[in-house]
């Protein structure tokens, strides 16, 4: 019998990269891809792999815990890999409840549908829940998190994928659910929403807009290629060990302001540019409040029990990056009219 395999949030960034990794990598399992298509999902992510026979899209909300059930009846999965979420900070301060109710409610409402499928038995079933290294809140100057460092949450984004982990957790303990969680670094590469840092920038240069540096630049963040990602939830999801967490992270500290300017001389070169023409775009606006200062992991658990580690640097990422927003006009063109127009004036007009 093959193996049914629910994965949360495919049409999303990251997701799209595990869903495509896991369809062509295992034909042998049925992938299903459940998602609510909200503005961050977008099935253009996935038309390569669209037709492949063991491949089935359902458009569906997590947080209806009905529609929830029933999908789990119907196509009764072995294994769950959760990342459908509202994912983007910025967002949480301005609406906190949808986070609270995706990301908390709806991550509630597929332990339950799980339970109520597997009926505690357990035997070869898994619930994987992606998260996120925000969890830990905000390091100084030295330092990185590691799986044993507090929860100490301080966005209402990252509050909600606190709760959503503790909540894992607390059916792991109390129900014997076999669950694993990866908490990872900030991820870039192909198709991600051109909301945050990195996609947002490279539009804004092609476009000659400013370059909305958020506070003093110094903010540090750990950035890790996609595809990286999504082969480090193969392994985890395939070798990790039962209620254990594993941090995921690039190895691969930038200040803002450098990568912004690595960011910078990048695009000069790839649009023939003069050498310091894009950095004129850059422009210091006012900070997002309650902003974590510095995050970066410490990967030794997962590279010395897993074997995991990055395979591509962050200057063949970034280059990979960029050509492909600059060889997806359409993609992009197709993003960023319409509502995307709205928030953009809403997030950056009075800052
Ligand atoms: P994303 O915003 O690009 O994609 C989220 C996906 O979830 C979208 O396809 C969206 O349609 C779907 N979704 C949202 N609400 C839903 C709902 N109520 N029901 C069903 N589907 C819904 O996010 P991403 O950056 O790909 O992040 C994926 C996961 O990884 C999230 O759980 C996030 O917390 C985590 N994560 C992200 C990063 C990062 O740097 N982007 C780093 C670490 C962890
Ligand atoms: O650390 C993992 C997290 O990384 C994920 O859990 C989140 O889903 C993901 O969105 C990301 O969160 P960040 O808030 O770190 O990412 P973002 O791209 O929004 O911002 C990166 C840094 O750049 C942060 O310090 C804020 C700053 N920034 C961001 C934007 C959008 C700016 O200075 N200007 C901007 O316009």
């Amino acid at each position: 019998m093959k193996k049914t395999l629910l994965i949360t949030g495919g049409a999303g960034f990251i997701g799209s990269h595990v869903v495509r990794l896991f369809v062509t990598k295992y034909p042998d399992y049925n992938i299903v891809n459940l998602d609510a298509l909200t503005y961050a999902g977008n099935l253009e992510n996935l038309t390569d792999i669209e037709k492949a026979p063991n491949y089935t899209f359902v458009k569906a909300d997590i947080t209806d815990a009905a529609h929830i059930n029933a999908i789990f009846g119907q196509y009764k999965f072995d294994g769950v890999i959760h990342l459908a979420a509202e994912s983007h900070v910025d967002r949480s301060i301005v609406d906190p409840n949808s986070f609270i109710n995706t990301n908390v409610m709806g991550t509630a409402n597929l332990l339950n549908a799980a339970r109520a499928l597997w009926k505690d038995n357990w035997e070869g079933k898994r619930f994987y829940h992606v998260s996120t290294d925000e969890v830990y809140g905000s390091l100084g100057d030295t330092g990185l998190f590691m799986e044993t460092t507090p929860y100490d949450p301080q966005s209402p984004y990252s509050a909600s994928k606190a709760a959503s982990d503790h909540i894992v957790r607390a059916y792991g303990n109390t129900y014997n659910l076999p669950f694993v969680i990866t908490n990872c670094s900030n991820n870039y590469g192909a198709n991600q929403f051109p909301e945050k840092l990195i996609p947002l920038f490279i539009n804004n240069i092609k476009n000659n807009k400013p370059l909305p540096v958020y506070g003093d630049g110094k903010y540090t963040r750990d950035w890790l290629f996609v595809v990286d990602h999504a082969r480090a939830i193969d392994l985890v999801y395939h070798e990790g060990k039962n209620g254990e967490t594993y941090n995921i992270g690039g190895f691969n500290e930038w200040q803002n302001i450098e990568l912004i300017k690595l960011l910078c001389v990048k695009m000069d070169e790839k649009l023939g540019r003069e050498a310091g023409e894009s950095a004129k775009l850059i422009t210091y606006i006012k900070d997002r409040p309650g902003h974590d200062r510095r995050y970066a992991i410490d990967a030794s658990k997962i590279n010395k029990e897993l074997g995991w580690k990055p395979s591509v640097t962050f200057e063949e990422g970034l280059g990979h990056t960029i050509d492909w927003y600059l060889s997806n006009e359409e993609w992009l063109n197709d993003v960023t009219t319409g509502n995307y127009q709205k928030y953009y004036s809403s997030q950056y007009s009075n800052r």
